[in-house]
């Protein structure tokens, strides 16, 4: 597996510093509520794991996953929910918890079903973020890293559903994907 992996972009102690500042810096913010945790399938399930045991104010926590249609190193932009949420989000401080923001659409129509819920407020955490492939006006409110235009995986990211189990984050050989 590890042969895939061109180049280790963070590693597993970068990555856990980064979460758990993530987490602090959401506990204060929070101070005196109550938050719904959202963490989107599958990708940010070791994430969100993490980020919550660094988060020291009262949550909720919930499921949703999402699939968007077309080429698996690419987003169509037509978003589909697999797994919908168990819990109303009505009047709650809901918290999004994204691996990565690529073109953004995956978010933006998240975003969107919260909000037409009524959501009390909708705030977005996402550990990666690839600014230059956005094609909607979309920023996270936290976010991790800022990494280049390069197709990554490992800490829940997959390919093809394999690498999702590495502790560190890089890139795949091109030969693998191509
Ligand atoms: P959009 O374009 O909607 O895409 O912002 C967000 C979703 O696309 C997936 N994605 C990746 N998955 N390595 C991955 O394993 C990547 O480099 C990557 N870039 C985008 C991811 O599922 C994310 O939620
Ligand atoms: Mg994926």
């Amino acid at each position: 597996m590890q042969r895939d992996i061109q180049e280790v972009l963070y590693s597993e102690e970068q990555i856990q510093a980064k979460v758990k500042e993530l987490g602090q810096q959401i506990s204060r913010d929070f101070e005196g509520r109550n938050l719904l945790v959202i963490c989107v399938l599958k990708g940010a399930f070791i994430f969100m794991a993490d980020l919550v045991k660094n988060v020291t104010i009262p949550l909720d926590l919930d499921f949703m996953a999402v699939s968007s249609y077309g080429a698996s190193t690419k987003s169509s932009g037509v978003v589909k929910i697999i797994k919908d949420l168990d819990v109303p989000v009505e009047g709650r401080d809901v918290l999004i918890v994204e691996d990565i923001i690529d073109s953004g659409l995956t978010l933006s129509y998240l975003i969107d079903v919260l909000e037409r819920r009524n959501a009390l407020s909708v705030t977005v955490v996402a550990l990666f973020d690839k600014p230059g492939r956005r094609t909607v006006d979309l920023e996270p409110d936290y976010k991790g890293f800022t990494i280049p235009d390069a197709f990554v995986v490992g800490y829940g990211l997959d390919f093809a559903e394999k690498y999702r189990n590495l502790p560190f984050v890089g890139v795949l050989k091109e030969e693998v994907y191509s």
